[in-house]
């Protein structure tokens, strides 16, 4: 698909020397994620940075996910060797404030003011850490807004006198590895909006959603048997039920995938989690077959230019 080639900027110098900086002085290693989107809002950059430092998974917008899929993606990250997770509302203070007892189990060696405990955080834009940091803060510190990529400079905030949080400047982009995590990613605002078609989105997002929740589309849309549309079928129900038409009756497929998009976002669908565990275990492989499949065409289109340019003998042919 286009969007991962045509969006992910790849050019992530400055999160990476900040979070390179900064890293040989934390104890624990906090990942915003969001909870309808686990593997697709993670960082795979963020691991190989931040090595085996404790990790705390906070799994936000859980208003807006699936409990059930919220629980199994609970397990999934606990389940890993120094590693725990939350799920929480970025703007509850009482959700919010576990993450403190849950970063003192994880370096239990820290506290007190000799060895204050010194924890990161980090996040994909959009995934709600400019709420998450005013909420612990009670004040209105940090900027939210709902286009993809603020930049920030380094804060440090003093949650506890013996407790420093250290947020990254620079923007920590997620990389799509595959096309369904581009999608997923577009459908939760965590792209800028000129990056995608909203119509592909909408169509991936349709997709999904008529094979896990048929209910919440036939709710929302008064639709009879969702599971039995196409996805251009569905988009078509939508643009007409909600009066997104143009001259001749024509349904405006932009605007209906503009709907559908908000409404998701919203949460006026209910709540909802566009991957499992192990779906995105098996996206994940997939991805990691194609980039060693483009590696490996990349290397003999290197190698046939060294041959070419006699930098190294054709093999098979014996050098004089
Ligand atoms: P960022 O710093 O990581 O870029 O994200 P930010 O806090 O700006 O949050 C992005 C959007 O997500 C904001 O919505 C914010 O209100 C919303 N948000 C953050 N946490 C949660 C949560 O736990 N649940 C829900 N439902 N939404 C959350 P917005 O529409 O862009 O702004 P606004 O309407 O809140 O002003």
């Amino acid at each position: 698909m286009s969007l991962a080639i045509q969006w992910f900027p790849g050019h992530m110098h400055l999160t990476k020397k900040a979070i390179q900086a900064r890293i040989k002085s934390i104890d624990v290693v906090i990942e915003l994620l969001d909870a309808r989107l686990p593997g697709s809002s993670a960082n795979p950059m963020l691991a190989e940075l931040t090595g085996d430092r404790p990790g705390l998974k906070l799994l936000n917008k859980q208003d807006l996910a699936n409990p059930t899929q919220t629980a199994a993606w609970l397990a999934h990250y606990c389940s890993q060797p120094g590693t725990h997770a939350l799920a929480l509302d970025a703007s509850v203070a009482a959700q919010v404030r576990a993450l403190l007892p849950a970063c003192r189990a994880l370096a239990p060696g820290r506290g007190g003011m000799a060895k204050p405990m010194r924890v990161l955080i980090c996040g994909i834009p959009n995934v709600g850490k400019s709420t998450l940091i005013n909420t612990l803060t009670a004040r209105r510190a940090a900027k939210t807004g709902d286009e993809a990529g603020i930049t920030k400079l380094e804060q440090c905030i003093t949650l506890a006198d013996d407790f420093y949080l250290y947020d990254t400047p620079g923007l920590l982009w997620p990389r799509i590895i595959v096309a369904k995590s581009g999608y997923n990613l577009a459908a939760s605002g965590a792209i800028g909006r000129n990056a995608f078609s909203e119509e592909e989105v909408a169509l991936e997002l349709l997709d999904y959603l008529k094979t896990h929740y048929p209910q919440a589309l036939q709710l929302r849309y008064k639709l009879a048997d969702a599971a039995a549309f196409t996805e251009e079928a569905l988009l078509e129900a939508i643009g007409r039920q909600r009066g997104a038409l143009q001259s001749g009756q024509r349904v405006q497929l932009q605007k209906a995938a503009e709907i559908l998009i908000h409404d998701f976002r919203a949460g006026a669908l209910g709540p909802l989690t566009l991957e499992t565990p192990a779906e995105f275990a098996q996206w994940l492989l997939a991805g990691q077959q194609l980039d060693a499949q483009r590696q490996l065409k990349k290397d003999a289109i290197e190698l046939d230019r060294k041959i070419r340019f006699k930098q190294i003998p054709r093999p098979g042919t014996v050098s004089q």
